[in-house]
Formats: structure tokens, C-alpha cells, sequence
């Protein structure tokens, strides 16, 4: 098993060697003598270079499911499988087994709660906080899950509140988004998915411990999986959002993930739309195809 700091070294150096074609292809770009097809061509590579310099992301959601035995197998499958070195691997476990999961996991792969209450600690029974999923050794959380949203009933407020409290207690956040059938179908999706990216983006200060979740609430658990051209079409409208609304900088930079019915067989089409960087996956992250979702683009 690899130490910590072995990962962290490795980690750095693929984020140096994937952030040289972006700067070769930047210089190029502010080439402005460049003209016509020369400067398209240069957007376009820039645009290639940029989308390559974004660590591709593969979440497991395994929600409340699995007992020792299962999850056990299951750690044990991907602390032996090829992964992809170039893909960052987190699996979200249920509370009561993140410090097994932590524990028995391989180092190169991180772990997530799903959830989390927006204050260190006090009287609030049944919650867990950051602190608490820190003090376990685990670096990430879910939050806004859809299933957050429309079974226990939490607001964009509530979860705007969450994101700023986990990140300020150094939790990277996987922050979901997405919109209902019922939504899509009055032509809402933009409408609904800004105002949700709104409420997170208004409490979050240091985006690079953030990775949005978009996640077609008609798509998740259902076997309806978005295309790749819907999936695209809205991370594209939200990277454009958070270029508008945030900065520039991040717009290139956050991941955009897609969630909704992914599996092996659909994984390596949806993954190489330009603005997918990886993939929440639920019922197919319980079953050894989660290995080829993570490889979807080795
Ligand atoms: P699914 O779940 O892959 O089972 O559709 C995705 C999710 O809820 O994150």
C-alpha cells in the first residue's frame, strides 16, 4: 500500500506534467498577430488543453447500502484492480462504515461521507460533523444530493450552509445539482440549476476543494440515463454560468461531473463530452464495473 505522501508527490507531478500543454497552448493563444484559422485552431486546442489539465473524477455513492462483508469484497476488488493513474477515486460510504472504509482502503483512493450538519458539533441528534469525518480521516463530502433534497426535504439554504461550514473545516465538497422531470419538461433545467449552483456558489470562497455533481434527478437510480449530448449541453451551460457569475479562472478549472444511471457501457461515451469531468455513480459503483467506470478514459 502506498504511503500518503508517496500519493500526494505522484498526485503533484501528473498535475505538472498535465498543466504543460495548457501553457504551451496559452502562449500560443495570446498570440494575437495569429489571425483566422490559425487563431480558431489555437481556441481550439486551448480548449482541449484546458478540458486535459482537469483531473478526471469518478465518485462512488454507495448510499445506504452494503454491510461489512459486502463493502469488504468490494474494497477489496478496487485495492487490487488496474486504476487509471490519471482518474482521482472517491467512494462515498454510509456513516456508520467510514472509518471501516478509510481503514481498509487503498491510500490512492478516497473516501467521502454523504452528508453532513452545517455546525462542529453540539446537540443535534443524528448528525454527523466535518469534524467528526475529518477526525475519521476522511477528506471528502456529498452534499445536495438529490435524495437529500427531495426525501429529507433540505433547502438550497441548508445546503448552502453545509458546503461553507465542510469547507470551512477543510472537507473537499462534491456538491449536486439537478432538476426534476417534471422541470425539464417545462423547460426549467437552466432555470433550476443555476439557482441551485447560486446558493452553493454564494458560500464557497476556495473552489478548488469543490466538485459539482450534476445530477438529472429523472436519470438517478432509473436506468434513463442522460445522453451525452444532454449531459453536455448542460455542463456547458453551467461552466458558462460559473464563468459569468464566478471567474474565469474557476470556470476552467471546477470539475463538472455527471451522475444519473451511470454504467460500464455508457461510461466511456458520457466521459468524453468536453465538459464532463467524471462521474457520480450509485448502483453501478456497488458492482466490480465500477472499475471500468473509473477507466472510462484510460
Ligand atoms: P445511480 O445514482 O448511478 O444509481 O443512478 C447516482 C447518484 O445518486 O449519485
Amino acid at each position: 500500500m502506498r504511503s500518503d505522501n508517496q500519493s500526494q508527490r505522484r498526485r503533484r507531478a501528473r498535475t505538472r506534467r498535465r498543466k504543460r500543454p495548457l501553457l504551451f497552448a496559452h502562449c500560443l493563444y495570446e498570440e494575437h498577430h495569429l489571425l483566422g484559422p490559425c487563431r480558431r485552431f489555437s481556441a481550439i486546442i486551448y480548449r482541449l488543453a484546458i478540458m486535459s489539465s482537469r483531473t478526471f473524477f469518478v465518485g462512488g455513492n454507495w448510499k445506504m447500502n452494503g454491510d461489512k462483508k459486502s463493502l469488504g469484497d468490494l474494497i477489496t476488488t478496487l485495492n487490487t484492480a488496474s486504476l487509471h493513474d490519471e482518474t482521482e477515486v472517491v467512494c462515498g460510504a454510509p456513516t456508520v462504515y467510514l472509518d471501516f472504509a478509510r481503514s481498509n482502503l487503498d491510500a490512492r483512493i478516497g473516501v467521502a461521507a454523504q452528508n453532513c450538519y452545517k455546525v462542529a458539533k453540539g446537540a443535534f441528534t443524528g448528525e454527523i460533523s466535518p469534524a467528526m469525518i475529518k477526525d475519521c480521516g476522511v477528506e471528502w463530502v456529498i452534499l445536495g444530493h438529490s435524495e437529500r433534497r427531495h426525501v429529507f426535504g433540505e433547502s438550497d439554504e441548508l445546503i448552502g450552509q453545509k458546503v461553507a461550514h465542510a469547507l470551512e473545516s477543510d472537507l473537499g465538497v462534491i456538491a449536486c445539482i439537478g432538476e426534476k422531470l417534471e422541470e425539464r419538461e417545462a423547460g426549467t433545467t437552466e432555470e433550476v440549476v443555476y439557482a441551485q449552483t447560486q446558493a452553493i456558489a454564494d458560500n464557497v470562497k476556495d473552489w478548488s476543494k469543490v466538485v459539482l455533481a450534476y445530477e438529472p434527478v429523472w436519470a438517478i437510480g432509473t436506468g434513463k440515463t442522460a445522453s451525452p449530448e444532454q449531459a453536455q449541453e448542460v455542463h456547458e451551460k453551467l461552466r458558462e454560468w460559473i464563468r459569468a457569475n464566478v471567474s474565469e479562472a474557476v470556470a476552467d478549472s471546477v470539475r463538472i461531473i455527471y451522475g444519473g444511471s451511470v454504467t460500464g457501457a455508457n461510461c466511456k461515451e458520457l466521459g468524453s463530452q468536453n465538459d464532463v469531468d467524471g462521474f457520480l455513480v450509485g448502483g453501478a459503483s456497488l458492482k466490480p464495473e465500477f472499475v471500468d467506470i473509473i477507466n472510462a478514459r484510460a
